[in-house]
């Protein structure tokens, strides 16, 4: 009993208790916002927001804070379309080299070509699995990116999506209401909350990909602390001189973010997810785009 206590007082001195690292499940780390594809359904609605490719610096140097400071299961490099961003290569390269992370996938919808410095890149890091969405609409796109794959002993896999059967769910488009019954609100929310899957982008952890762009169709940035941890933020801080405190900052606000988790976020009160199943990718003309977008001003 004694040596228990005593091994507990050294575990606590040590900072084993108190820093102790908390765990990602999976995170979606988007490289920007940029995509090839107008799909309708788009879970993260990206055809109707800006297309913009993250300042690779800017999110590496975030990206490595959080691995110092957390175990992460399944990180998923995405987007939009991850294969845009100009620096994609030295993003591979640079998340391949990460520790603290069990699993990367990249998630592409395969629309394009990959230069000989991506391949390389991905060559480099045998352990970065290429996850090509399976969509119809790019078939003869996708053939391409599939033979290159094969032809340099890249790992990657189709993917057939949620059901396994071509087919999406409905999460809402930019023009619903708002929903103000916090029982109706959770139980949209509960379909979410589940794998404490979570997502980041432009130097912020989210709960998922819609919010950003709910934030900006909605004009809804209203957060509670806990709902959001600002990695950047906490990265740029001041520190004391002897004492780095940003590490213990981050994990803090990882682990209220997830004590949290099951709580829904306002950004939800804009989603409308229904059981109601669709084609998957189906793709918007430029004037259906600019129909909607003009519906909603
Ligand atoms: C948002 S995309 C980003 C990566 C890439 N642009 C792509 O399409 O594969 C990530 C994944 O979400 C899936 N997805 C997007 N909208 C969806 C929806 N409404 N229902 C189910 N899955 C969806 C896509 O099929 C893709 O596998
Ligand atoms: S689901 Fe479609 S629109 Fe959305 S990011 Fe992927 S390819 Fe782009
Ligand atoms: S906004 Fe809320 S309800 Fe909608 S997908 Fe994201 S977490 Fe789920």
């Amino acid at each position: 009993m004694k040596i228990a206590i005593i091994q507990n007082i050294i575990d606590i001195v040590r900072g084993k208790k108190l820093f102790n690292k908390p765990t990602i499940p999976f995170l979606v780390f988007w490289v920007g916002t940029k995509c090839t594809l107008k799909c309708k359904l788009c879970c993260n609605l990206i055809p109707y927001i800006a297309q913009e490719s993250s300042n690779s610096d800017e999110i590496l140097k975030d990206l490595e804070f959080i691995c110092k400071n957390v175990h992460i299961q399944t990180l998923q490099i995405q987007g939009g379309e991850p294969f845009t961003h100009p620096n994609a290569d030295k993003i591979i390269d640079f998340v391949g080299n990460l520790k603290n992370i069990d699993k990367v996938e990249i998630a592409t919808n395969g629309t394009l070509q990959l230069k000989q410095n991506v391949i390389d890149a991905l060559k480099k890091n045998p352990h970065i699995t290429v996850r090509v969405s399976d969509y119809d609409c790019a078939k003869n796109l996708q053939d391409k990116i599939i033979k290159q794959l094969e032809e340099n002993n890249i790992n990657f896999y189709a993917y057939k999506f949620m059901y396994g059967n071509n087919t999406w769910f409905s999460t809402g488009g930019v023009n619903e209401t708002r929903e103000e019954n916090d029982e109706k609100v959770k139980k949209t929310y509960d379909i979410c909350d589940e794998k404490g899957c979570v997502t980041y982008y432009n130097g912020k952890i989210l709960t998922c990909g819609k919010i950003p762009a709910i934030k900006l169709l909605y004009n809804c940035e209203q957060h509670e602390s806990y709902d959001e941890v600002d990695v950047r933020q906490i990265r740029l801080a001041y520190s004391k001189p002897f004492f780095d405190n940003k590490d213990f900052k981050l994990r803090k606000s990882i682990k209220l973010f997830y004590k949290n988790y099951h709580k829904f976020k306002e950004q939800c009160r804009y989603c409308k997810i229904t059981g109601e199943k669709h084609p998957a990718a189906q793709q918007l003309t430029q004037n259906e785009l600019k129909e909607i977008l003009c519906q909603k001003q």
